[in-house]
């Protein structure tokens, strides 16, 4: 069975903002890259667009997308705005954070979007390409991560062509991702709640809180409907906390070990943070029946290593 239609790699220049703002509005998915992963993009108003999102990546129906604005002020447009959400927003966003607040009525979003949830996830990003894309398409853009549902996110054009080539109209290709891995989700409709620990460390949100966050809710799938346990799964099999490489396995190394491929040798958690997903596509495409991991530190950003790595270990659903 050959691919359904022909996706085109769009170069990050007036011609491909264009191109792409162009096939959002015809209601075509353009992937894009964020300084987080890669975005597989829809017109959140439209609701034909929003459902060919859900249709290439196989994406459950109840699993809520994140909402792409380009300011805090396009943000208010759709959502409640306690005072909290405006002291984060002001100290991080554009960024990778991602707030889930009161959805407003009247917004002209497709229902599609949040789930038919009373809330809605909607982030500013950093990136420049998301931001001139943003920008030149002059609305609100839907977008999870541009990989097929349950597998690796993307962090480069070659990952989410890997994934989803034929499915999608067209891919704007800004380079390799900064960060790594997802945003970090916060849930402030009523306490403030990690939903899912990312790019920005829990350490930061507090401090600039000055409170600290419930993050009992991380793992329930009623507050997190996205926060399945098998999920970034790579083909082979993952084994955690690995001191020593058994036979057959692949090592994926953290410090100074002797590793086939190593998250930082140095131990620095923003660099192994952005080797993470890369390094998973790679072993994974060596063919690799086990990788095994080194020990991660469980703060700052180790906190959303140590939650994609769980995950890719837990048993397949
Ligand atoms: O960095 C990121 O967040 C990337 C880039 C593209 O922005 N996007 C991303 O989207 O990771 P996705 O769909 O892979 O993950 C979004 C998560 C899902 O787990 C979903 O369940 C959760 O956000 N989510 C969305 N809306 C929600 C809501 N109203 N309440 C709770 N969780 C929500
Ligand atoms: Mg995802």
């Amino acid at each position: 069975m050959g691919p359904d239609m022909q996706t085109r790699v769009f170069s990050p220049d007036a011609d491909g903002y264009d191109a792409a703002a162009s096939a959002l509005r015809d209601g075509g998915l353009v992937a894009f890259p964020t300084e987080t992963v890669y975005g597989l993009g829809g017109d959140a108003r439209n609701d034909m667009a929003v459902a060919r999102i859900f249709e290439a990546k196989a994406r459950p129906r109840f699993n809520p997308l994140i909402v792409h604005v380009n300011s805090i002020s396009a943000a208010r447009e759709f959502v409640e705005w306690p005072d909290q959400a405006d002291i984060l927003a002001q100290a991080f966003w554009p960024g990778p954070m991602t707030l889930v607040l009161p959805l407003k009525p009247g917004t002209g979003l497709s229902p599609l979007v949040t789930a038919d949830l009373p809330t809605l996830a909607i982030r500013v990003p950093a990136h420049p390409v998301a931001q001139n894309l943003l920008a030149t398409f002059g609305g609100p853009v839907a977008a999870p991560s541009a990989n097929p549902s349950g597998r690796i996110s993307p962090t480069t054009a070659d990952h989410v062509l890997a994934g989803l080539n034929g499915k999608i109209a067209a891919v704007l290709d800004g380079g390799a991702c900064e960060v790594g891995v997802e945003s970090t989700i916060l849930g402030l409709a009523g306490t403030p709640t990690l939903l899912r620990p990312g790019g920005l460390p829990v350490e930061a949100i507090e401090a600039a809180l000055h409170d600290t966050l419930d993050t009992r809710g991380n793992c329930d799938p009623l507050t997190a409907p996205g926060q399945l346990a098998s999920h970034y799964a790579p083909n082979a099999q993952v084994r955690l906390e690995a001191t020593e490489k058994r036979t057959g396995e692949v090592l994926l190394g953290f410090g100074p070990v002797d590793a086939d491929l190593n998250l930082s040798p140095a131990g620095d958690l923003t660099e192994a943070t952005a080797n993470l997903f890369r390094h998973l596509h790679s072993l994974d495409a060596m063919g690799a029946e086990t990788i095994a991991v080194s020990p991660i530190p469980n703060h700052g950003l180790g906190r959303a290593i140590n939650d994609r790595l769980r995950r890719a270990a837990s048993p397949r659903s």
